[in-house]
């Protein structure tokens, strides 16, 4: 690709983290991190073991003013040596996608710059093409604490989707074990911590839906596996032991559905064979290390960002700006409305 890089500002506030940062780059990547400013909520929803939209929104309008001038100021970059200014339009917390989208569009309103509306998992999606400028296309295993989905990625709008939880989240199963066990909050890396010590044969977790291929789908469950670890903390057991067994259930079944996944791309694109991982979930060390032993059996090759580009940030936001001011779709509308719900496949807006 040639043609000049652009710099993008990236806004983030659809669930408790407020995240500004600015990237330079082309496609397919890799791209420049300029700044990449994260501030998370989590103490303030602690007490409540899970995230009070509210208190969120509220937390996201008081800081995020700050955390942008941070993030052009760490960059050196200023509003006028943008060439457009990205907010995530959705999914998530309503609240919190108004108050960062409509920051962007005062901010591209007053400088005269593009504004582009931001699905949330198209910026999980594309991230490793801003980390590793990973081509077109690739199998994604996207999991996070509202997502888990398997999606063959033909291009920066051609999702096709494989499979996806037909309950929980895999990151919400990870939050509901860690408050069952009494971890802290976020569970997710409480969870991968406590199972470090434990023993992940001490107890008999279900594996919902495993070695299932009665249909042409790669589904998930896991709320089958949470009753179970409730079910368990009913009795006096190691929280080491549960978490262990908790993670390893969902390792395999993480690893299976992947597998039957990895199938299904190479009937869509025969010859491909690069598996990315992304979203919150991916930072975990057991988990990216069971996908990666996964893809040398099958013959692909395993791309993972780094831990803090996994979990919600503002720097894959600005990226997937940068795709879409790139591939023509140009900006969006001034008058573009927030989305609580926005499927992957829908396309831009
Ligand atoms: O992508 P993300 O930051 O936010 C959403 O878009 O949902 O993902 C957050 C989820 C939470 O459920 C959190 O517990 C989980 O990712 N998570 C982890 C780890 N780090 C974050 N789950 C397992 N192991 C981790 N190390
Ligand atoms: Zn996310």
């Amino acid at each position: 690709m040639t043609g000049k890089p652009l710099t993008i500002l990236g806004i983030e506030t659809s669930c408790d983290e407020t995240a500004a940062a600015v990237v330079r780059g082309q496609i397919p990547g890799p791209g420049e991190i300029l700044s990449n400013i994260v501030f998370s909520q989590t103490e303030a929803h602690a007490p409540y073991g899970g995230v009070v939209p509210e208190i969120a929104s509220r937390a996201h309008l008081e800081i995020l003013d700050d955390i942008i001038e941070q993030a052009l100021d760490q960059a050196k970059v200023c509003v006028a040596e943008l060439d457009g200014i990205a907010a995530t339009a959705g999914p998530g917390l309503i609240g919190g996608v108004m108050v960062g989208l409509t920051t962007a569009k005062a901010i591209a309103l007053g400088a005269g710059k593009p504004l582009i509306a931001v699905n949330h998992l198209m910026g999980h999606a594309l991230t490793a093409r801003l980390t590793h400028g990973v081509a077109f296309p690739y199998l994604l295993l996207l999991v996070s604490g509202g997502h888990c989905q398997l999606l063959g990625v033909g291009g920066a709008d051609d999702f096709r989707l494989y499979g996806s939880t037909i309950d929980d989240a895999v990151g919400e199963a990870f939050d509901k074990t860690a408050k069952i066990l009494g971890l802290s909050y976020p569970g997710g890396p409480a969870v991968e911590h406590a199972a470090k010590t434990g023993n992940s044969r001490a107890y008999d977790l279900p594996r919902p839906l495993l070695n299932r291929r009665d249909e042409a789908r790669a589904d998930f469950s896991f709320s089958g596996l949470k009753t179970a670890v409730r079910q368990l903390a009913q009795r006096h057991v190691s929280v080491a032991d549960a978490s262990a067994g908790f993670q390893a259930a969902v390792i395999d079944i993480l690893y299976d559905r992947s597998r039957l996944a990895m199938a299904m791309f190479r009937r869509d694109f025969p010859g491909a064979n690069t598996f990315v991982l992304a979203g919150g979930v991916a930072a975990n060390q057991a988990i990216g290390t069971a996908l990666t032993q996964l893809c040398k059996e099958e013959g692909f090759i395993t791309r993972i960002p780094p831990p803090r580009l996994c979990t919600d940030n503002a720097a894959m936001i600005a990226w997937a700006g940068v795709e879409r001011l790139t591939d023509g779709a140009g900006g969006s509308a001034l008058s573009v409305s927030p989305r609580a719900r926005w499927p992957l496949a829908t396309g831009p807006i």
